[in-house]
This record gives structure tokens, sequence and C-alpha cells, in this order.
């Protein structure tokens, strides 16, 4: 990939870069949770713990997931793994079986695939795309890929790398489909959660209640209160796992590190402010991006709902992801994701990240138009 190879030399140069490329907020963790973090630590919080994790953690997911999401969760069914990556993984490891085939929508999250492979080897990935004008989900397509070997089918909103959130009127149709398919699972994926900036709501497809025992919900830590580097998630999962589940977390992790559980029990003691002016700081963003980039004969803008990207089509421009992103790069040494690296079908596409600072955002902006002025 050109751009792989850009970044590489204006690292090696330590030249500045302003990225617009990675998906973690740049806030700092809130004080609370560090502060429970230490304390946990010097009161010798640091030795083996149960596999599944602590008992006060899980009760505040179980309660978080019951009273935010609408899930009648079981804190028995809650599992405390290494990030939400890990949650998605662990449960693909419980669900793959010889020959089954998991459904995924493109463009998509970039380890949703190889834990796939790593799962199961012999699983098959089935990739719908999603709509190239608004990103929602394809239907027919669906009914004509979902089969008696369909296991799973993963669903992420709000979604990475669109910016999509899903409806109700899409989750319906969703819960639908998965009525008439009775053997097959989901494993949701609502790590961007709390991060809405559209009046669309988020709903979990675990709220379904004649379907809940078919949904693995994952969750975490990383992007709501900026702990990425911690490596901390959860999933909740249908009880009939139990044992698989308890093998995977117990033979793999023996437990998710002691106080940084502890620490991660305050999380739902931060108050609720701290997220509310994340979301808020989020929609200047958007709204930045709405100001700079609609109507753009080159960079066309769906207006995103939730997460932390908006993924802009680039086709006009005649350039493919990774030529724009690594000449983008050269010319205004602004970094960003070109969309072949979600799906081999979004080579017209670039995923932009509001992760960085607003300031840091608008020069990232600005370079973008720059250098569509010089090319153009
Ligand atoms: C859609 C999605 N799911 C899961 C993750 C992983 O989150 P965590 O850092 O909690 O493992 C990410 C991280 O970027 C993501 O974008």
């Amino acid at each position: 990939m050109k751009f792989k190879k850009v970044i590489g030399e204006k690292l090696k140069n330590k030249e500045r870069i302003i990225s617009l490329g990675l998906g973690e907020p740049y806030l700092e963790t809130p004080k609370e949770i560090i502060d429970a973090t230490i304390e946990a630590l010097l009161s010798g919080k640091t030795k083996y713990g149960n596999c599944f994790g602590i008992p006060p953690l899980k009760q505040k997911i179980a309660h978080k997931l019951r009273s935010d999401n609408g899930i009648d969760a079981n804190e028995d069914n809650i599992g405390i793994t290494f990030g939400a990556k890990q949650a998605i993984y662990i449960s693909l490891l419980a669900l793959l079986e010889p020959g089954d085939e998991v459904l995924n929508f493109t463009p998509c999250y970039l380890s949703y695939e190889p834990q796939v492979k790593l799962a199961e080897k012999s699983a098959k990935l089935i990739n719908i795309n999603l709509n190239k004008g608004d990103f929602s989900f394809d239907f027919d397509q669906v009914k004509t890929k979902i089969n008696e070997q369909t296991k799973v089918i993963i669903l992420n909103s709000p979604h990475n790398p669109t910016g999509k959130v899903y409806s109700r009127s899409e989750m319906d149709s969703f819960a639908e489909l998965l009525r008439e398919y009775p053997n097959v699972y989901v494993i949701s994926d609502e790590i961007y959660e709390y991060m809405l900036y559209s009046d669309k709501p988020h709903i979990s497809i675990g709220s379904y209640s004649d379907i809940s025992h078919r949904v693995f919900t994952v969750n975490g830590f990383s992007k709501p209160f900026s702990m990425t580097g911690w490596r901390i998630g959860y999933l909740h999962f249908p009880a009939e796992f139990k044992q698989k589940i308890f093998l995977a977390l117990q033979h793999i992790n023996t437990n998710v590190t002691t106080f940084i559980q502890h620490g991660a029990a305050k999380a739902y003691d931060v108050d609720p402010q701290y997220y509310i002016d994340y979301k808020n700081q989020l929609r200047s963003y958007v709204d930045l991006m709405k100001q700079e980039f609609e109507g753009n004969e080159y960079v066309k803008l769906v207006t995103p709902e939730g997460g932390l990207f908006t993924f802009c089509d680039i086709s006009a421009t005649g350039m493919d992801s990774d030529s724009f992103a690594a000449e983008l790069l050269e010319s205004e040494n602004v970094a960003l994701n070109p969309g072949i690296i979600f799906g081999k079908d979004w080579d017209e596409f670039i995923r932009i990240s509001f992760g960085c600072p607003f300031e840091e955002f608008r020069k990232g902006i600005s370079g973008i138009k720059n250098f569509l002025n010089k090319k153009f």
C-alpha cells in the first residue's frame, strides 16, 4: 500500500502528522476511574480473580444493560474481557463450528474477518455490502445469503467506519428475520453506543425479548470513557453458552487485570456530563464537516449519526482510496484511512476520524481542502 509506505517514511523522519486516522478519543480517562484504580492497587487488589470478572463490576454492567438498553441482563451471563475486541473473539470462539457461515456487513471494523478465521478456520465469512448511498442494510441481499449454514450475524451500531446508527425499524427487520431462522445468533457490537449526535436513539438487538437468548451483546470502556489502552470490555452471552465462555475466559485469560476491573466499576459513577459534553463536542466536528463538505464536488459527505467516524465518497476524484490517502499525506501531512482497508468494494471512500482535538481536526480538514484545490 502506498499510504503505509508514505506514513512509514514520515514517521521515520519524525515529521509532524495531523492524524484523522485513529479510532480513539483524545480525552483523558476520567479521574474517578484513575483514582479508583490506584486505590485498588494500593489496597492489594492485585491477585487472581474469577475468570468472568469481579462481582461489583458485573452487577453494574447488568444494571446498565437493563436500564439503558432494555436487555433482560443477568450478571451470571456477563464476562469481562480484554477490550470489546476480545469480547467479539470469545463470542466467535464459543459459537463457531466447522462449516458455519458468518454474515457480516462491509465496510466494517478491521478485526471481524481475522477473528472469524482465527476462531474457526473452516468458517465461511459472507460479506454483504451496505448500500453505498446511505449505508443502510440491503435486506434483499441478506435474505439471499442467509441459509441453514448461517450461524452468526455480526451487527455494529453506531457503525465503524460509516457513522450510521441503525434505526428502530431496521432493527425490527432484523428481529423479524431472526424469528424465521431460529438457529442464527447475533454478535451485537455496541462499543460506540454513547456517541450519538442525531435524533436516532441507540437500539440494542438484545432488547427484543423473544430473540435475546440468541444475542451476544458486546460493549466496553475504551470509547465511552477514553480507556483504549486499559483493555477492558465485556459481553453478555446467552445462558446456554456459559460453559464454553468459561473455557475461553479461564484458559486464555485467567482473569482481566483485577485492579483495572475495580477502576472500571467506577465508570458508572462518572458524572454523565462527561460523555454528554463529549457527545456535544463531537457534534461540532460533524457541523464542521457539513460546513466544509456539503455540496463539495470531490468529497461527498453522508452525515454521520454516531460513532467516531465519517466515511466519505471520493469517487469524483477518480482516485483510488490508497492513492488519495498517500498523496494527501505527502502533500499536507494529514493522515486518514483509505476505504479499501474496510472492505474490498470500498475503494472510492475515505474514513475520517473525530478522535483528535477540535483545532487539530480543523487543520486536518483544511489540509484536505488544500489538497483538493491543488489537485483539481
Ligand atoms: C466497531 C469496533 N468494535 C470493537 C472495537 C474494539 O474496542 P476495544 O478497544 O474495546 O477492544 C473497535 C475499536 O476500534 C471498534 O471500532
